[in-house]
Formats: structure tokens, C-alpha cells, sequence
């Protein structure tokens, strides 16, 4: 069985105390509970925070991620950050979220490039996709995930799958309040799965997690991590508030453990 993974993506949000605050609340929070050996859990503070909250994860379970990278190592690239500078403070790296694919004009070439960095340097990719709301009225979801899919693992190869986690993060459902109905993203989970397996084959297909992403919380996680091919989730919002992200990883873990 695949472990469940947790990972919480803070996006622009926290101050530098707020951020030590926070981490130092989930260290507390989910070291105490036993269960958290049955579920992977991934911080992602901004980059500015990670060598702090780096030193208070130190000796936890708990891991790192970083929210972006730029797939080129080093060089004359003003204000981006390489796989290889993250690859000593991280374990994890979100590549292709549609904020930056929508407010930063990324496509499907450079999230495969983010991606490959990522692999590269030891550091295991969270790649994002996910229809639009137009894409969605459109009857379109399925083409336009099946495509980010099949472009973002174009240069990963079989034996570098287990590395690899999949985020279906629907647009529509990011920040708004508005899930998605658990057996829509269980059947979106099965459809990049078998888009996976078509390339790889399905035993290689079969060790790549799955997280369902939009407006997750600790009241309907266990919707999304009920669904065959869903193995967890990237959490916004309700990451930011501690209580509410360990009842997620609690939630999650209790999956993880069979129950
Ligand atoms: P919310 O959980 O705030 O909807 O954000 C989801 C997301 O974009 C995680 O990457």
C-alpha cells in the first residue's frame, strides 16, 4: 500500500515569527501522536523560511518542500531559485502549480523541466495539475489533465516514478471553499493513473501517489482519502492553522494504518 502523504503548501503567507510559531505548533502537535509513522507529512513554508524551519524539523518525521524551483542550476536568472540550491534543505519541491502556471505564465515544457531539476537533484517532485472552471464547463477536464500529465513526466523515466507525487488540484476548487466531490477526484485520480500506466506500465504506475488539492480540510479529508487512487492531499489554506492540518495528517494517518 502506498503511505499516505500530507503536505502543506503556505504559499505567500507567514511572517518569519508566524512561520517558527506554526512549525514549532506541528512539530508538537504531530510528534505527539504515534500514528504519524503511517502518513508522510511535507511543510512548505515560503523559501525564506527554510533553513529555519529546516533546524526545528531537524530529528522529526516531518519534511520540507520548497514551492517552487527553477530547473537551471546556476546563472543569470534574477530572482529564481534552482533544484540544486534546494536539494540540501528539502526533500520535496511543488512544481506546476496553476498559480504559477496562471499568474506566472508557466507551461507544460517548464513544469517538465521544473520536474526533471527536481529528480535530478534528489528531490522529489509534487507535480500539480488540474482543469479550469472554462475547461471544466467545457467537458474538458480529462483532455486538459491527461495533457499535463503526459508533458510534465515526458523526461522522468519508470524507474524514477516512486520519487514522484501527483497533485490534481482543481482550479475552481483552489481557495474557494468549494471541493470537489470525492468520487470526481477518486475517477480524475484513476484517469492520471492509467495516463501514467500507458507510459510506464502499471506496476511502475502504481507507486506514484496521488493528493487531491482545493479547499481540503479536516472536515472532508477523509472523502478525498477514501478513494482508491487517492493517497493524500495538498492542503492550502487549512495548513496555515495548526490545529486544523494535524486533524488532516491525524485523519490521514489512521487511513494509512489500515482503519
Ligand atoms: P486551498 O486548500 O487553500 O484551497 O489551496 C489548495 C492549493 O492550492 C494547495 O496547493
Amino acid at each position: 500500500m502506498r503511505t499516505p502523504i500530507i503536505a502543506g503548501n503556505w504559499k505567500m503567507n507567514t511572517t518569519y515569527d508566524e512561520a517558527m510559531d506554526l512549525v514549532e505548533e506541528l512539530v508538537d502537535g504531530l510528534e505527539a501522536r504515534e500514528e504519524s509513522d503511517n502518513v508522510d507529512v511535507v511543510l512548505c513554508p515560503p523559501f525564506l523560511w527554510l533553513f529555519s524551519a529546516a533546524e526545528y524539523l531537524e530529528d522529526t518525521g516531518i519534511q520540507l518542500g520548497a514551492q517552487d524551483c527553477y530547473p537551471v542550476d546556476r546563472g543569470a536568472f534574477t530572482g529564481a531559485i534552482s533544484a540544486a540550491m534546494l536539494a540540501d534543505q528539502c526533500s520535496y519541491v511543488i512544481v506546476g502549480h496553476s498559480e504559477r502556471r496562471t499568474l506566472f505564465g508557466e507551461t507544460d515544457d517548464l513544469v517538465a523541466k521544473k520536474a526533471a531539476a527536481a529528480l535530478r537533484h534528489g528531490l522529489r517532485p509534487i507535480v500539480c495539475v488540474g482543469e479550469g472552471l472554462r475547461e471544466r464547463d467545457a467537458g474538458e477536464t480529462d483532455a486538459t489533465v491527461r495533457r499535463q500529465v503526459e508533458a510534465a513526466f515526458a523526461p522522468v523515466e519508470g524507474g524514477q516514478l516512486a520519487e514522484c507525487v501527483v497533485a490534481y488540484e482543481p482550479v475552481w476548487a483552489i481557495g474557494s471553499g468549494r471541493a470537489a466531490d470525492g468520487a470526481e477526484a477518486g475517477r480524475v485520480g484513476a484517469l492520471i493513473r492509467e495516463t501514467l500506466a500507458a507510459r510506464f506500465g502499471a506496476a511502475a504506475a502504481g507507486q506514484v501517489r496521488i493528493q487531491y488539492g482545493g479547499s481540503v480540510t479536516g472536515a472532508n479529508i477523509a472523502e478525498f482519502i477514501g478513494q482508491p487512487e487517492i493517497d493524500g492531499a495538498l492542503v492550502g489554506g487549512a495548513s496555515l492553522n495548526a490545529a486544523e492540518f494535524i486533524r488532516i495528517c491525524a485523519i490521514a494517518a489512521r487511513h494509512g494504518a489500515g482503519e
